[in-house]
């Protein structure tokens, strides 16, 4: 259930279905009403609000400022636009590693200020007793593991994770432990496609990629991304859908021309 108590069309239940019947699952993030409310329309299975929004909507350098209470605002609005699509919104950096009880503070805080349907948390092992406790709430959680971005600054790159075995087991442990607990799905972001292909084979939730291959269960992208608003970042994984960044320009360098130009407005457009 999410706002006014309406059901949702797509539930955790409903991505397992996917998965058993072969159906790839669509997510892209989402972090504003407008915007949600066209990836709803769409058809988007679902709107992860991800801390993603400290890069592309407040211009930071990584996914570590954004703080709980930007991150609720954020799925509010996102929520009050989404009818169909499952919301999940992203844990930020600070409010659940190595304090379970802070962890289920957070948690408990985004599920009753923003109405969203499930949370997502960075890690393995080393935040399954935060995991825990925010399951035995009865809060649906979204793993994340290989290139965790609020890792970074332990990582020092951006570059593919996983890529040697020790790393690979790791992450192959990881994710049935975090299948074990009670995740509902996991996402893996940027690992060899192979490994990929290899978790979503081995478990039984729903596994989404980012950079992670086709043979996973579904795929997410940063909807700034794939529209082509960003344009100084391309990974091989994002694919362009758009490019929204010349778009808007054109349309911004228009408008400016009319003004100046005297042409805004015209006779048909005033009282
Ligand atoms: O914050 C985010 O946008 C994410 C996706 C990249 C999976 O976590």
């Amino acid at each position: 259930m999410s706002t006014e108590g309406k059901a949702k069309i797509v539930t955790t239940h409903v991505l397992h279905e996917m998965k058993l019947r072969g159906e790839k699952i669509a997510m892209l993030t989402g972090y504003d009403f407008s915007t949600a409310r066209i990836l709803d329309a769409a058809g988007v299975d679902i709107i992860l609000v991800g801390d993603s929004a400290s890069n592309v909507m407040a211009g930071y350098e990584s996914t570590l400022p954004i703080t709980l209470d930007q991150m609720i605002y954020h799925a509010q609005s996102v929520v009050r636009a989404t009818k169909r699509a499952l919301v999940v919104v992203d844990m930020p950096f600070g409010t659940y590693q190595g304090d379970s009880k802070l962890a289920l503070n957070s948690a408990i805080r985004i599920m009753k200020e923003s109405g969203a349907d499930a949370v997502k948390l960075e890690g393995g092992r080393e935040i399954l007793e935060s995991v825990n406790r925010i399951l035995s709430a009865g809060i649906p959680i979204m793993g994340h593991l290989g290139l965790t971005p609020q890792s970074i600054h332990k990582f020092g790159t951006y570059v593919v994770r996983a890529r040697e075995e020790e790393e690979a087991d790791k992450l192959v442990e990881d994710a049935h432990l975090l299948e074990d607990a009670g995740c509902f799905s996991i996402v893996l972001e940027k690992i060899p496609a192979k490994l990929g292909a290899q978790v979503a084979r081995e478990l039984k939730v729903p596994i989404i990629g980012i950079g992670a291959g086709p043979g996973v269960d579904g795929q997410v992208l940063v909807v700034h991304d794939m529209l082509g608003i960003t344009h100084e970042f391309s990974p091989r994984f994002l694919r362009r859908y758009h490019n929204l960044y010349a778009e808007m320009m054109g349309a911004f360098q228009a408008y400016i021309k009319d003004v100046k130009g005297l042409d805004f407005p015209n006779e048909r457009e005033q009282y």
